[in-house]
């Protein structure tokens, strides 16, 4: 194990509260595209034409057949072994928040597959949870339910769920979006409105209790674990700094540079698949 790996596992284990936040590198293994870096999605695609509320008036067809390709393209995928290990580590101890800008729902996953993973392992007790080789649907239920328990709190919501324009409610939405007309787009069962996805798009303020929970887990933490974010977009890219000014140790995962190098305690150059199992499953997970 190297010496900042060591390190690393040290700072983190000896965290009594610690504020995780992730971007789009934690899933860049599982084949989602980052924004930013090589084949980033804005590198690709424009976001003032697919992310912002002005697109979604002025063309809602193009937004939705842009957002039904990601929702389709984050569904084939699986969550990798840094959501896993990350999601493994949260249910094996406690003082773990988790904050993600991302709007995939890799970190939910993760955490399924982390709870079935101690299930089987007896290391987690889950109610109904029998053998798994008793009831395996049981089983993943039980693990469903378990994982429940770490919720990441979501800065820019949530690519599988919508709100409506009109009356305003939100719910999950998986099914396929037929975005080949405007009259097949998604509409609310409640009022008939048109649906949009519950993203945060440029120009639109956060969700104010997420943002709330992420800078009070940042304000209290003795720990902030960064992976897979260039720290270049605001209000959330803040959340680090705040933890940092209240005195918290910096631990920077990313194969490139962040902005965060300059505050890192520990700065680990790499893949977070790789890196993210050596330095929490050495935490005790
Ligand atoms: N493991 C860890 N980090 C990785 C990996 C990997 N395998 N691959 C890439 N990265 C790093 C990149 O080096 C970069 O620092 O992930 C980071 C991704 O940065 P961005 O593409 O800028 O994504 P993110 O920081 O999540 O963007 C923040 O910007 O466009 C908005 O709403 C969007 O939530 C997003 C926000």
């Amino acid at each position: 194990m190297s010496s900042e790996v060591a390190r690393a596992c040290a700072l983190l284990a000896g965290a009594e509260r610690v504020v995780v936040f992730t971007g789009a590198g934690v899933s860049a293994e599982s084949g989602v595209p980052t924004f930013r870096g090589p084949g980033g999605l804005w590198k690709t695609f424009r976001p003032e034409q697919l992310a912002t509320p002005e697109a979604f008036a002025r063309d809602p067809r193009l937004v939705w057949e842009w957002y039904g390709w990601r929702r389709d393209l984050v569904a084939a995928c699986r969550p990798n072994l840094a959501h896993v290990a990350l999601a493994r580590w949260m249910l094996c101890r406690s003082g773990v928040t988790l904050v993600t800008q991302n709007v995939d729902d890799l970190h939910e996953r993760g955490a399924a597959e982390a709870a079935l993973g101690l299930l089987r392992e007896g290391r987690l007790r889950a109610a109904g949870a029998r053998s798994p080789d008793a009831d395996p649907e049981a089983c993943r239920a039980a693990a469903r339910d378990a994982a429940a328990v770490v919720p990441p709190v979501r800065l820019h919501g949530s690519l599988f769920h919508v709100r409506c324009t009109r009356c305003g409610e939100r719910r999950e939405h998986r099914g396929a979006v037929d975005a080949s007309a405007e009259a097949t787009l998604p509409r609310c069962v409640a009022c008939g409105g048109l649906l949009r996805p519950d993203v945060v798009w440029f120009g639109e303020p956060l969700p104010e209790r997420a943002l709330e929970a992420a800078f009070a887990a940042a304000a209290a933490a003795q720990a902030c674990l960064v992976i897979g974010t260039a720290g270049a977009v605001q209000p959330a890219a803040a959340l680090v700094d705040e933890a940092a000014g209240a005195g918290a140790a910096v631990v920077v995962v990313d194969p490139g540079e962040t902005a965060y190098d300059g505050m890192a305690e520990v700065r680990l150059l790499g893949a977070a698949g790789e890196v993210v199992p050596a330095i929490l499953g050495g935490s005790g997970a």
